[in-house]
């Protein structure tokens, strides 16, 4: 996609938003998760079936949590998710559940606007921090590092039948986010 980044809108996900976020988060899984978890699952990761499981949280209006789009004239190149933090941890928090920009446009700050978008929104629906969980071994967490998050907790799951191990990044101050 050659879209310029000016010519996209960040906005909230609307029902027809669902297929290009089925495509942008299973081209984004295979790019960036490849030889961190099993290929197995990757490979169920099809464009069709996460169209499908967006559809329904779209549909829902809560059970992913607040979802925006990056939209090009093309279509759909980023999408974030957000609500309540989820461990209990963290009382009060936000949480940015999802974060995905389209690969060909990384790097021309369509990450910073959905995180910004995101922030916004928590800010809005009285969360004065957020947090974000990222796979250790995803260089995203230097995106986060660069804007500000800091490391505040870690922590060591099994799932697809594999070690997995995540850092949790945090802004306590969402109001001085730029
Ligand atoms: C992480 C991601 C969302 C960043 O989006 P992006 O649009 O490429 O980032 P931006 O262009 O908004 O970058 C904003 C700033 O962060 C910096 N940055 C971006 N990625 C970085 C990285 N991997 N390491 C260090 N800094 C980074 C940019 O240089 C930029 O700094 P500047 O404003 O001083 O120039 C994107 O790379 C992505 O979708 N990755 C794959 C999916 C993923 O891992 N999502 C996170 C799951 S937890």
């Amino acid at each position: 996609m050659t879209a310029a980044s000016e010519a996209v809108a960040v906005r909230r996900a609307r029902l027809e938003d669902a297929e290009g976020i089925g495509r942008v988060q299973s081209e984004c899984w295979r790019a960036t998760y490849a030889g961190l978890i099993p290929d197995s699952v990757l490979v169920r990761m099809t464009p069709k079936r996460q169209a499908r499981l967006w559809r329904s949280y779209i549909r829902s209006g809560d059970l992913a949590g607040i979802i925006y789009v990056a939209c090009a004239p093309e279509g759909v190149v980023g999408f974030a998710s957000c609500g309540p933090e989820q461990t209990g941890r963290f009382p009060g928090s936000g949480e940015v559940y999802t974060l995905y920009v389209a690969e060909s446009l990384h790097g021309r700050g369509l990450g910073r606007r959905l995180l910004r978008a995101m922030f916004g929104r928590l800010r809005r629906d009285g969360f004065p921090s957020a947090l974000i969980w990222v796979l250790d071994g995803n260089p995203a967490r230097y995106f986060y590092e660069s804007l500000g998050g800091v490391l505040v907790a870690q922590r060591s799951s099994e799932q697809w039948g594999v070690a997995i191990s995540e850092s949790a990044y945090m802004w306590r101050s969402l109001s001085d986010f730029r």
